[in-house]
């Protein structure tokens, strides 16, 4: 490749701007999807960024196959996007066997069974899947980027990359961004060593590490402190003789985006379908993953209290659980997914009656039918044990016809922005959750209105294309 093709800014992330699908006459058809890196490298202009990412399922890979690693520009917008094909062995063990079973869960404190991290005897291979998988990003990487470019390295599957990037190619500028809550230190011991320490290492290869909240980054600072013994002072991070610096972007809800796609006519078709089933009840809105930290049981059964112990709300209220199945391939995913719906159906089975559902489950991923859900919302549980930031908590007040009462878990990272105004919960606490939803729904029509308004006002203070480029900044600055 010439030093002219090679880009100036690049992206590395497991998922990528497009994914592919195999037609029944052998054809490849694209889907391009949204999101704040996606808007941030547009910003940029057409040309002068490339994104490195994962081939992930069967059209992926056929895709990858036929157009050599680069896309066409036809499929990504315009996008450069390089597509890795990396041996499916290889990806299962670092996606399924590392990031999703492993760090994933270290970082949402999911260390009781059945939700733990494993260490078996199989381990060790997973280990050397999740090395291969960095290095062929590094290697992909150190190839596409022009002398002296900045690079920005998204989340916890890539934790090795800017190390290993650092020495293949000690003239770029590497920013990290962790997607994720980080752990504290007890917990990040939980991985066995030596890999603790890698996973530190690999991320201090960055000039620039960045979190959602303060709360991350300071966590992150005091696992290299127990694990590493750095110093740190004025959110710097140093580590042999060189530095890392720390820095916290919160990443904030597409208002432009959503205004416009959420009055779309696909959108009103379902929301008018939803409430010709629902009538004039109370909705309770949820939208999540099926993903362990959201923590959707304890939602169920804190809704299920409310039922129970406030039998005025039986028959007036609805709760819209959409829980799209995600992570599938992991046993311990799959079992969940079908505990939430057995949770469900428990509840309606004791509750309904031939004219209402207590529970509507909708497990068939349908973003505008989500759009529907967020805009005839009364009140939004986002209860997860804990998340990097939840963007549904921030989405659901732009949107919101009637001004939503939130009611949110303290450990989400969105509720360092909205505490004030959302109603916080311990997301443990089954009662606590089942009294502020009676909170929510008994909540004055002004008052909701008036907190909306200010959660709303939060929740887009930093949008996508802003964040990005903040990022971007911070790293070049
Ligand atoms: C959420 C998390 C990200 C993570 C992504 C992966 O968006 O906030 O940290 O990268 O899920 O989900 P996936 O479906 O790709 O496993």
């Amino acid at each position: 490749m010439t030093t002219e093709a090679r880009a100036e800014v690049l992206v590395a992330s497991n998922r990528g701007p497009v994914s592919y699908s195999v037609a029944a006459d052998g054809s490849l058809a694209a889907r391009r999807g949204g999101g704040g890196v996606v808007s941030g490298l547009m910003a940029l202009g057409s040309g002068a960024g490339t994104w490195v990412c994962a081939a992930l399922g069967e059209g992926d890979r056929a895709a990858a196959a036929r157009f050599g690693g680069t896309l066409p520009a036809a499929d990504t917008g315009g996008q450069s996007v390089r597509m890795l094909e990396i041996p499916p062995d290889t990806y299962d063990a670092a996606y399924n066997g590392v990031a999703n079973s492993v760090l994933w869960f270290v970082h949402h404190l999911l260390y009781q069974t059945p939700f733990e991290p494993v260490f078996d005897e199989t381990f060790e291979e997973r280990w050397a899947g999740f090395e291969a998988y960095n290095t062929a990003f590094a290697d992909a990487l150190a190839e596409e980027a022009g002398e002296g470019a900045a690079v920005l390295v998204q989340d916890y599957h890539l934790s090795l990359v800017p190390r290993m990037l650092r020495e293949r190619r000690p003239d770029l500028r590497i920013g990290f961004f962790a997607h994720t809550p980080w752990a504290p230190p007890d917990m990040f011991r939980v991985l066995p060593d030596p890999i603790a320490r890698r996973v530190l290492l690999g991320i201090l290869g960055s000039d620039r590490a960045a979190f959602h909240t303060r709360r991350w980054a300071d966590a992150f600072a005091a696992c290299c402190s127990d694990q590493l013994g750095t110093g740190q002072a004025d959110d710097v991070v140093a580590h042999e003789g060189r530095t890392t610096r720390l820095g916290v972007h919160a990443l904030g809800a597409d208002a432009e985006f959503l205004r416009d796609r959420a009055f779309r006519p696909d959108v009103d078709e379902r929301l008018a379908a939803l409430r010709a089933e629902i009538g004039d009840r109370r909705t309770i809105v949820r939208v999540d993953r099926t993903e362990l930290s959201k923590n959707i049981v304890r939602g169920l059964l804190a809704y299920r209290r409310l039922l129970a112990e406030r039998p005025e709300w039986r028959g007036r209220v609805t709760h819209v659980a959409f829980a799209y199945p995600s992570r599938q391939d992991l046993a311990v995913y799959r079992d969940y997914t079908a505990e939430v719906s057995r949770v469900a159906e428990a509840i309606n089975a004791e509750f309904g009656t031939d004219d209402w559902s207590p529970v509507l489950l909708h497990v068939k991923d349908d973003f505008a039918r989500s759009l529907a859900a967020y805009r005839l919302a009364d009140v939004a549980l986002v209860n997860p044990i804990r998340d990097g930031m939840n963007l549904v908590a921030k989405e659901v007040p732009v949107i919101s016809e009637k001004g939503v009462a939130l009611v949110l878990s303290r450990e989400a990272g969105a509720a360092a922005e909205l505490g004030e105004d959302a109603l916080l919960v311990n997301p443990y606490d089954i009662a606590g959750t089942a009294q502020a939803l009676h909170r929510a729904l008994t909540m004055p029509p002004e008052e909701r209105a008036r907190r909306n308004e200010r959660l709303s006002t939060a929740a887009t203070a930093l949008p996508p294309t802003t964040w990005f480029l903040d990022q971007l900044d911070g790293l070049t600055a």
